[in-house]
């Protein structure tokens, strides 16, 4: 594992002429961060050795490298997701191959259903928390020595940052909301029943991913930053047919205002 690992890694800088300490993961629909960038290369996913591909519409697969501002940073466009039928490690890798190509902090973006019955469809979503309601756990097995084998999770989400993102969402005008997010495994959307049992525990947004790279992150020693965009809403009263096309169309309208908090954090 940890052989491949480093092999990813050395083969991506041997093409880097940049040395990027951020990396951002951008989720389903909110890639347009990208376009902000300048003095960008890139790696399809399909041309890195032990990189798994992207199969879901609406995500294009490419390590995209640039500078954003005045930062180096890379940007992951299309992440792999539990419910394509990866394992946990595939779904995780690329993150240890960053945390090997010396990123420190990463950036996450999700789309994902309000269980908070005072969010509306296309709030801003800060993550304050997550609970991990995936069945497997990205960190099953043989300890990688990036980390301890029971690592710490008071603080998944770095507080200074979160803090400076109110300050960014603030100065510029937007809303924000604050939260927990749960990750599940999918690829269903929530029952009704589902919606009502994640917000009981304490749950202000569900979605498909995160959760594992997150929890990598925070194994390898990164600082994480994430937001999600609430797409739909799982709220009694509320609940209605929602499909992926809804979805992307939701995390479009929210994403520029997404993708000025990011790029203000970052820069
Ligand atoms: N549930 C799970 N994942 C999601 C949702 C949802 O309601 N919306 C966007 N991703």
């Amino acid at each position: 594992m940890l052989e491949q690992i480093q092999e990813t890694a050395s083969f991506i800088k041997e093409r880097m002429h940049t040395t990027p300490e951020t990396a951002v993961i951008l989720g389903s629909g909110l890639g347009k961060l990208v376009g902000e960038m300048t003095d960008t290369y890139e790696i399809e996913y399909k041309e890195i050795p032990h990189f798994p591909v992207s199969t879901v519409e609406g995500h294009s697969g490419r390590l995209i490298f640039g500078r954003l501002g005045n930062k180096d940073i890379i940007a992951m466009q299309g992440r792999f997701h539990y419910y394509e039928g990866y394992s946990m490690k595939e779904v995780t890798f690329p993150v240890r191959v960053m945390h090997e190509l010396g990123i420190k902090t990463l950036f996450v973006s999700n789309a994902a259903g309000g269980t908070n019955p005072t969010f509306e469809i296309g709030d801003l979503m800060i993550i304050t928390d997550h609970i991990n309601f995936f069945p497997e756990h990205p960190l099953r097995g043989k300890n990688i020595s990036y980390g301890p084998r029971f690592p710490d999770m008071s603080e998944a989400y770095d507080h200074s940052l979160i803090a400076r993102a109110k300050e960014i969402a603030e100065a510029k005008g937007i809303t924000v909301r604050e939260g927990v997010y749960i990750g599940t495994q999918g690829p269903t959307y929530e029952t009704p029943s589902e919606y009502r049992m994640f917000a009981r525990w304490g749950a202000d947004a569900v979605g498909m991913s995160t959760v594992p790279e997150v929890i990598v992150a925070n194994h390898c020693g990164m600082k994480v930053f994430g937001i999600s965009v609430i797409t739909d809403l799982g709220v009694e009263g509320k609940i209605v047919e929602v499909s992926h096309e809804d979805v992307q169309k939701a995390a479009d309208a929210a994403q520029p205002r997404m993708t000025t908090i990011m790029r203000e954090m970052i820069q």
